[in-house]
């Protein structure tokens, strides 16, 4: 089945949990849309899991295009949604809605995501309005990561948790058709959950979010810079990577790889001249 923002928003209403994991490239795109997840975000997190950068500041609306369309490629069935980096929209509503619409027209998206709550209010009102599918995304914003002093789990106080709150309730009136909720208490995101009608992805926000998302290279335990306490392992793909280039590095060496099964053959008469 498709999803869409349509298919998201009668999730929660059927009480169906959501999943999903970023992607940045075809051929894991094409792995993870496979194996039937409802939604794939191509992350500005490939600022620091792709292209080595210590936060997410330095993407690029060209870097998000490349890789947007790379997972487009891959994606059949699940929705796919493409975060607007830094500066692509906080700068004001008509770079909001011309950078939206790149990331659709240009990198094939069907849905884009941006950080903040009431100060975006305007920005995510127009792109709505451009028929642009907006998913909101509060509390630990990685690109507020300068203003917060590090990325530090947010609404831990209740100034800050109200505010949470109020950001949520003016996404949805902004018209968006789901929520990330990053780094806060999980009962924080339960009141959040159970007080709007749009389905809450929770990363680092505890059970209550009506689904989930990963960065696909932390819960295979591939990216080894930083491990975020939320993040659970599902299997040690770095170990087994590690493991998988030292040994072809091996047989390289040793002059065990490539073995006949592995290299093409030639008719002996033909062989005979060439010499
Ligand atoms: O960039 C990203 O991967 C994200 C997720 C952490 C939600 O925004």
């Amino acid at each position: 089945m498709k999803n869409t923002s349509s298919t998201f928003v009668s999730a929660k209403q059927k009480g169906e949990k959501l999943a999903m994991l970023t992607a940045y490239d075809y051929s894991t795109a094409k792995l993870i849309d496979a194996s039937g997840i409802d939604g794939i975000l191509v992350g500005d997190s490939l600022g620091m899991v792709c292209l080595g950068y210590k936060d997410t500041l330095s993407v690029t609306m060209e870097d998000m295009i490349h890789h947007t369309k790379a997972v487009a490629r891959g994606t059949m069935n699940a929705l796919l949604v493409s975060d607007m980096p830094f500066m692509s929209y906080q700068t004001s509503v008509y770079d909001a809605v011309k950078n939206a619409g790149r990331l659709i027209q240009e990198g094939n998206a069907e849905a884009v995501k941006l950080e903040g709550g009431t100060l975006v209010y305007e920005q995510i009102k127009a792109i709505v309005r451009a028929q642009i599918p907006v998913m909101g995304h509060i509390g630990l914003t990685p690109q507020s990561v300068n203003v917060f002093g590090g990325f530090k789990v947010q609404g831990k106080e209740d100034s800050q948790a109200k505010k949470i709150i109020e950001d949520a309730k003016a996404l949805e009136a902004a018209g968006v058709f789901s929520i990330v909720l990053e780094g806060i208490p999980s009962r924080l995101a339960e009141i959040i959950t159970n007080s709007i009608s749009i389905p809450t992805i929770g990363i680092g926000a505890g059970k209550y979010c009506d689904g989930q998302i990963l960065v696909y290279q932390d819960m295979l335990s591939m990216f080894p810079d930083f491990k975020p306490k939320f993040v659970k392992s599902y299997a040690n793909m770095g170990e087994s990577m590690s493991t998988a280039f030292k040994s072809y590095i091996s047989e390289v060496k040793q002059s065990v790889f490539p073995d006949e099964e592995h290299s093409f053959k030639i008719n002996d008469n033909i062989l005979s001249k060439l010499y």
